[in-house]
């Protein structure tokens, strides 16, 4: 089947949509020329406490790079996720829990959510938590996670979500960074039956002499086992929470006060610590929940992300609840303790959207039929995809094998700092096309430019830039707007710079071909090469190292590391195995690398630039086409890289 193949809307979807192909059209006309009467509109998915005077305050222009909306305007965000439900359908089920052991699962209706987050809030502000402090959330996927995040939004603080996955001293980095002053986890956290040391991990990144700010540790408990306890300093959840009142009056905030800082991974340096501000971001957390999933009131939806990523922020939590639904939260992994658990928690709660990720849907494909076994997912309506570009072959496995060939896949292309979604299908407006993310959300504007900011026509290929702001834009860098500035307003005037490149084709569609800069993307984790680097040279072995992306028919890319050792120093596999231990220790263990290249020497420029893109060629095994490698400074280094070229064992 070509790759151009348009797939027809399925039937019965368009008719029942929110939008067909004719609103789409006029409407996203509408949002681009004339973005403030469009978003005014839009803004109203909102209940505001005062309404807003100016939609958009906005500029791309270097030296004024301004991004404001909804100015005037106050509100809450958790009111608009829980308290206004509370009028049209208090017992609805606002979240559906189903654990990593499928005997456990559990609910929790509106009113119940409405409880338990008016008892964190009024916790929190027991602990002298106040509007605008920095409170970080390390925990697993329970509902407690969105129970803490809503809490801080309640009383205008600023939640900082850590993925659960990241190590102690990676929890420390953030914690420093943003001056965090609670920390709010879980004895352990479960996956895959296997104990994941929350808490631990917690305590050891305390110990870190540059933590200074972090007062509290507010433990929920998962699994209770017992662990380290620091008096004092220590307060278990449940302790709190019952002692804690049920009413709480919403704390209003300013449309552009900060609601969460998220750290995500650049092409330089360390992680960058994400500013979203609460209006702007929920009316396009909510505008593009409610029309790129086609909600009805009757779905049940859900989203396998982590809440530590923003797709965990966006359309877990926040989207999904400003627009009254039901949102599924799963706490394991989607092929334990069989294949086919994805397709039987689908089953089990009768969901109708599914949102998951690339690397998930190969994962299955290769275990065949198993992934499906005994299981009919039939109340499925529409499905999605997120985190990277979904190979034709996987779009397809997924369209028939778990959607039965009837349900519209809406592939979804965005990143951390977008907020929301950006380029998709709808799925009563778009032909589909395996692998395309098809057309912009309204009022985004994309364009492809080429090396020199030239912009391209018609069918071609480039650098994916957004030539104007949208409401769901992150607004900084936290405490470092020179390099918020520097990363996504520089390389091309007039424009943000996602870091993508993108393909259109003579229709129009857009085919996101991935990372141009030095950002990996495995399993749909963005890691910064320099990160890995600095994490593999911070060993007293090691005098250098680089790091690139190859391709991997799972994870989308593996971690392929050249090393050379400091003088002296015997590679040895003992070494191999300790250098690999040394980065999940540092940063994780998504950031290990698959491949370790002991080299003896990199190719560099004369001036000292190692040549990334002769190493990433070899790394792929593409021996041919190196390029010109006469600014080499010793081209025989190549030669000798070829010779040692690693594979994946
Ligand atoms: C990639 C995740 C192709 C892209 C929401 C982007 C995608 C990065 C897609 C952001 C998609 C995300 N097709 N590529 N549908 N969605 N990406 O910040 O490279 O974790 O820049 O946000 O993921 O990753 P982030």
């Amino acid at each position: 089947m070509s790759h151009n193949y348009k797939h027809p809307i399925p039937p019965g979807i368009a008719e029942n949509a929110l939008i067909n192909a004719g609103q789409y059209t006029e409407m996203y006309q509408q949002s681009v020329e004339q973005p403030d009467i469009f978003w005014g509109q839009q803004g109203k998915i909102l209940d505001w406490i005062t309404p807003y005077q100016t939609v958009k305050n906005t500029s791309f222009v270097p030296g004024d790079i301004r991004i404001r909306w909804y100015e005037g305007g106050t509100l809450n965000l958790a009111a608009n996720c829980i308290d206004r439900h509370l009028a049209t359908h208090p017992d609805k089920i606002a979240i559906l829990w189903e654990g990593d052991d499928a005997s456990q699962s559990q609910q929790l209706t509106y009113r119940q959510l409405h409880e338990q987050v008016c008892r964190a809030a009024n916790m929190l502000t027991a602990l002298n938590v106040k509007k605008g402090d920095v409170v970080a959330i390390y925990m697993p996927m329970v509902p407690e996670a969105a129970i803490a995040m809503l809490a801080c939004a309640r009383i205008g603080a600023v939640h900082t979500v850590i993925f659960g996955g990241f190590s102690p001293d990676a929890v420390a980095g953030r914690i420093t960074d943003c001056a965090a002053k609670i920390v709010i986890t879980a004895d352990e956290g479960l996956r895959a039956g296997r104990p994941i040391p929350l808490k631990k991990n917690v305590d050891e990144a305390l110990k870190n002499p540059t933590v200074t700010s972090a007062e509290k540790v507010i433990v929920f408990r998962r699994t209770g086992t017992p662990g380290e306890w620091q008096d004092g300093r220590d307060l278990w959840w449940h302790e709190l929470m019952a002692s804690a009142g049920t009413e709480h009056t919403p704390v209003p905030v300013n449309a552009e006060d900060p609601l969460f800082i998220l750290y995500t991974s650049g092409s330089t340096g360390k992680p960058k610590g994400v500013l979203h501000t609460t209006g702007g971001y929920l009316v396009y957390a909510a505008t593009t929940f409610k029309y790129v999933f086609d909600y009805h009131p009757e779905d049940i939806y859900w989203c396998t992300a982590d809440v530590g990523w923003i797709t965990g922020h966006s359309y877990l939590v926040y989207g999904p609840l400003a627009c009254g639904a039901t949102t599924l939260i799963f706490e394991g992994v989607p092929n334990w303790p069989t294949p086919a658990r994805m397709a039987q928690v689908v089953d089990k709660h009768q969901v109708s959207i599914l949102y998951t990720a690339p690397t998930a849907i190969r994962a299955l494909m290769a275990e065949g039929d198993s992934a499906i076994a005994g299981t009919r997912r039939d109340s499925l309506r529409i499905l999605g995809s997120v985190g990277e570009p979904i190979n034709p072959e996987a779009w397809e496995w997924y369209y028939r094998t778990i959607g039965n060939s009837h349900c519209p896949i809406v592939d979804t292309w965005w990143q951390t700092e977008t907020g929301g979604l950006m380029i998709t299908p709808l799925p009563g407006a778009t032909e589909l096309k395996a692998g395309s993310a098809t057309r912009p959300f309204f009022g985004v504007q994309p364009a492809l430019l080429d090396n020199d900011g030239i912009t391209l026509e018609g069918a071609c290929e480039g650098n994916l830039v957004i030539t104007d702001s949208w409401p769901g834009q992150a607004r900084t860098l936290f405490g470092d707007h020179a390099r918020f500035e520097q990363t996504y307003f520089s390389a091309f005037r007039n424009c943000y710079f996602s870091g993508d490149g993108a393909r259109r084709d003579a229709d129009g569609d857009y085919w996101i071909t991935g990372r141009v800069d030095d950002v990996l993307n495995v399993s749909g984790h963005r890691l910064g090469t320099a990160e890995i680097e600095s994490a593999l040279v911070s060993h007293p072995k090691i005098a250098e190292a680089a790091v690139v992306g190859i391709p991997h028919a799972i994870k989308g890319q593996a971690i392929y590391a050249y090393v050379t050792l400091n003088a002296g120093e015997e590679p040895t596999p003992e070494l191999y195995t300790e250098v690999r231990h040394w980065v999940r220790k540092e940063i994780g263990p998504i950031a290990t690398p698959d491949v370790l290249h002991w080299a003896e020497m990199l190719p560099k420029t004369r001036s000292g630039k190692i040549m990334r893109r002769i190493l990433r060629k070899i790394a792929a095994g593409e021996t041919s086409g190196l390029g010109d490698t006469s600014t080499l400074a010793d081209p025989g280094v190549v030669e000798r890289l070829l010779e040692e070229q690693q594979t994946i064992n």
